[in-house]
């Protein structure tokens, strides 16, 4: 039976969102929104899509995870996949979670930075053994003639590396210092609630969009 995707659509109604229901910092909001997604059994609910510009100005973007939230929010790679590259050349990005059964979305924007050496090694020290072989063995985002290559490289890989896996020069984190978050929640009739934070003088501005 064909997909009727024009008929496909779902009307929202779980929860409102109202000023009085944000916390003053963005930052404390989202953990809050990542924490219930989490709790409400929302899978990957820390997975979110990475929207970068080439240097042509074509927008690309992708799913990574996050993995900390403090003057931003940070996420490791690969240093020379696209998104790394294209970062180099412009250091802004946009953020997007959307966590489908708490009918909730959130948009964040801002500059981004690698983090420091010392933070990659100690986030690349806790990830699992296989992990860590995988960062080595992949050259992200580069042709490759074959799955057999990245077999190939995770037998020889894992024979020079029998004990500790050291970080590769060419991964690590990135970090996004955030200037506007956009949180939004579905309702009834298509007139969700959406939520936009500003950073300005000494904070940040919040004001309501129109759906
Ligand atoms: C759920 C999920 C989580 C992912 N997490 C990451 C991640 O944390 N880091 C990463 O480099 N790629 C991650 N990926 C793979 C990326 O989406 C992407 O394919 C890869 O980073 C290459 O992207 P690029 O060529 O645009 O740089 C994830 C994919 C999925 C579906």
């Amino acid at each position: 039976m064909a997909l009727e995707l024009a008929g496909l659509r779902k009307d929202y109604g779980l929860r409102a969102l109202s000023r009085e229901d944000l916390a003053d910092d963005p930052l404390l909001q989202l953990k809050a929104w990542l924490t219930q997604a989490h709790a409400a059994g929302v899978r990957e609910a820390n997975a979110m899509t990475l929207a970068t510009v080439g240097a042509n100005g074509r927008p690309s973007s992708r799913i990574v995870l996050i993995k900390g939230i403090d003057s931003g929010l940070v996420w490791y790679t690969s240093y020379h996949s696209r998104k790394a590259v294209e970062l180099a050349i412009h250091p802004f990005a946009c953020l997007q979670f959307h966590w489908i059964d708490e009918e909730r979305q959130v948009r964040i924007e801002g500059q981004v930075e690698k983090t420091s050496a010392a933070e990659s090694d100690a986030y690349f020290a806790s990830r699992p053994r296989p992990s860590q072989i995988g960062a080595w063995a992949s050259p992200q985002s580069q042709v490759i003639a074959s799955r057999r290559v990245l077999e190939q490289a995770e037998i020889a890989l894992n024979l020079r590396y029998p004990n500790e896996v050291p970080r590769p020069p060419d991964w690590g984190g990135f970090r996004l210092i955030p200037d506007v978050f956009e949180f939004w929640q579905g309702r009834a009739s298509r007139l969700h609630d959406r939520l936009v934070y500003r950073r300005a003088e000494g904070g940040w501005k919040i004001e309501r969009l129109a759906p």
